[in-house]
């Protein structure tokens, strides 16, 4: 049985940034009360004509540089997003598009926060199966387009990015290891947006009363983040017969630095086993665990042979963990070349919507 490694990474964030003294200025709130109820200081947010798509289109090609594997020899990419660019295209297929990956299978997963966990597991399975060899993993928002700016209970909390890793087959053991998934539906009302759907299809009336922003009950969200973050890390440990000792690293979703600590205690772990960047970025649902597994690689935190554990949770309710082993790029054979391919890609895109537009003046004047 193959093993799935991560051998490719990649995140990006918009230049943007929102602190918390800017927010002063719009909201009756203020630094102190933030950084001492979340942790927080300052967000990333996206400026206009900056998608989900293009920052996850920046980051899967830095994943892909680092792997040194062409966006032709990708089997499937999975973008685990709550804020698609469309209900339907799938934001995947943008990001295919985009980057060239002319054999790849694209599809989103939606499991809010907890996104990226789910994808991980979807990419590593299909690996593990022996059907894939290539999988690019994906979890990118632009969250700062569905939170009430007015709204300070749930504005402050969340920033725009997105980060990419990039699975492979190998023999060689190690990568992804277990995988537990969980999810609670009863739980839905908690965290919801709750018109733009077809439930609640988008009216005057529903944008009028602000229902196509996020709305939060945060003090439950919080008791339930609390009661699940440790739980869920023993519960994927156990499965995989590994022993918390032998963890290096803690990558949780970074939503609030008091629900980490909660996770810490519950494990009776000291908070520095933790990777922690919520202070800089703010939560970032799906892209939050990514771009800390980013970060941790390039300060050399995370080094060759650690094994990490990956745990999050959100909305839906949903709520998981993943254990993993990094082994680093693995040794191949491929040549990359970055720029030659975006040029490629680029201009292919461009030379396809050209034709579509070509064909269908032609299709026009033939039917009138
Ligand atoms: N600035 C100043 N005061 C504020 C602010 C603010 N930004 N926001 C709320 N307050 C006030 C409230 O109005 C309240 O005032 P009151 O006592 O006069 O009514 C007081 O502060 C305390 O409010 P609480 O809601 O009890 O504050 P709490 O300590 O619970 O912190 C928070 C709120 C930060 C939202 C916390 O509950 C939390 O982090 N919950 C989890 C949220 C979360 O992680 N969501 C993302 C899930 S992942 C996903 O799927 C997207």
């Amino acid at each position: 049985m193959p093993f799935a490694h991560i051998t490719g990474w990649g995140m990006a964030v918009p230049e943007k940034i929102l602190t918390n003294g800017d927010l002063e200025k719009i909201l009756d709130t203020n630094d102190k009360w933030i950084v001492e109820r979340t942790g927080i200081r300052e967000r990333h947010i996206a400026r206009e004509g900056q998608t989900t798509s293009s920052l996850a289109v920046e980051a899967a090609w830095k994943a892909l540089s680092v792997a040194k594997i062409k966006p032709t020899e990708i089997d499937l990419i999975i973008c685990a997003t709550s804020t698609p660019e469309y209900l339907f295209p799938a934001t995947a297929c943008l990001i295919q598009d985009r980057i060239g990956a002319t054999k790849a299978g694209a599809f989103d997963l939606s499991a809010a926060c907890t996104g990226f966990i789910y994808a991980l597991n979807m990419a590593a399975q299909a690996i593990r199966s022996g059907s894939l060899k290539v999988v690019l993993v994906l979890g990118a928002e632009t969250l700062s387009r569905f939170v009430d700016w007015t709204d300070r209970n749930t504005c402050i909390l969340f920033g725009d990015g997105a980060g990419a890793l990039l699975l492979q087959a190998s023999d060689v053991p190690g990568g992804v290891i277990s995988t537990v998934m969980h999810s609670d539906g009863s739980g839905a009302d908690l965290l919801v947006v709750p018109a733009g759907g077809s439930k609640n299809p988008a009216t005057e009336a529903t944008i009028r009363a602000g229902l196509h922003y996020i709305q939060m009950d945060g003090r439950e969200v919080f008791r339930f983040a609390t009661r699940v973050m440790a739980q869920a890390t023993r519960e994927v440990l156990t499965s995989a017969g590994i022993l918390i000792e032998d963890v290096k690293w803690i990558i949780p979703h970074q939503a609030n630095l008091r629900i980490i600590e909660a996770a810490a205690r519950g494990l009776k772990l000291p908070l520095e086993k933790f990777v922690i960047n919520l202070d800089r970025y703010g939560n970032t649902s799906t892209a939050s665990i990514p771009i800390a597994i980013c970060e941790a690689i390039k300060d050399g935190r995370l080094q060759k042979g650690d094994k990490f554990v990956l745990v999050g949770f959100g909305a839906g309710l949903t709520w998981g963990a993943t254990v993993a082993q990094w082994t680093g790029v693995l040794e191949t054979e491929h040549v990359i070349l970055p720029t030659y391919f975006r040029v490629f890609a680029r201009t292919r895109s461009f030379l396809r919507r050209l034709w579509l537009r070509i064909e269908g003046i032609i299709w026009g004047r033939k039917n009138t």
